[in-house]
């Protein structure tokens, strides 16, 4: 069976350039700025935010743990104010929604407002043939409101200069699923 996170490597890494600039908007634990951090390389950048102090530290670990080289920079600031740190295109950027894995704060989880300004600006700054890869959960009640909304906002994308995929399993509607915004 195809593993979705498996998948949405490939995606990531049809798109992504060593040298390239990317961001991880939903640090989290760390394991996708590890990813990112590695298929960039030490001449590449990442930008990696959460609003959550222990989403750094644990990110920090999983970086020391995960040999990444010293290519990211930390910002503990909302997604939704991405335009004020990277001022450069990006040749790819994830977002993997909802709360902190293991975290003790369910309550800190991404939301469709943020969310909704996030995605939008996020796609301004996307360089030519580039992706932006977002994770949704439907599982909780913010997650499927979250899924609603990206679904209307993606559709409305030219698809001459935007292509947008989703990828669901569709006998298991509450099993996470994504989407993934590619430009030309
Ligand atoms: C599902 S986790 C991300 C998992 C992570 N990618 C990993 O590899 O471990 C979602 C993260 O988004 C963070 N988050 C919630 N709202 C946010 C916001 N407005 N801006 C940035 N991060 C946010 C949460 O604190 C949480 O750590």
């Amino acid at each position: 069976m195809v593993d979705l996170l498996e998948l949405e490597k490939r995606f990531l890494s049809a798109h992504i350039k060593e040298g390239g600039t990317v961001a991880d908007f939903t640090m989290g634990n760390g394991h996708d700025t590890a990813f990112l951090s590695k298929s960039v390389g030490i001449s590449g950048k990442v930008y990696a935010f959460d609003i959550q102090e222990k989403a750094l530290e644990n990110t920090k670990e999983t970086l020391k743990k995960e040999n990444c080289p010293d290519n990211v920079t930390f910002i503990c600031d909302s997604h939704s104010n991405l335009l004020e740190y990277i001022k450069e295109p990006i040749c790819a950027g994830v977002f993997n929604l909802g709360y902190l894995p293991g975290g003790n704060n369910k309550a800190l989880t991404t939301l469709c407002t943020t969310t909704k300004k996030a995605v939008t600006d996020a796609i301004t700054i996307l360089d030519n043939d580039s992706i932006i890869l977002i994770a949704v959960y439907p599982g909780h009640e913010e997650g499927r409101l979250e899924g609603e909304m990206l679904s209307k906002l993606l559709t409305e994308y030219d698809r001459r200069k935007i292509c947008v995929s989703k990828f669901q399993i569709v006998n298991s509607p509450l099993s996470p699923f994504f989407f993934a915004v590619e430009s030309r």
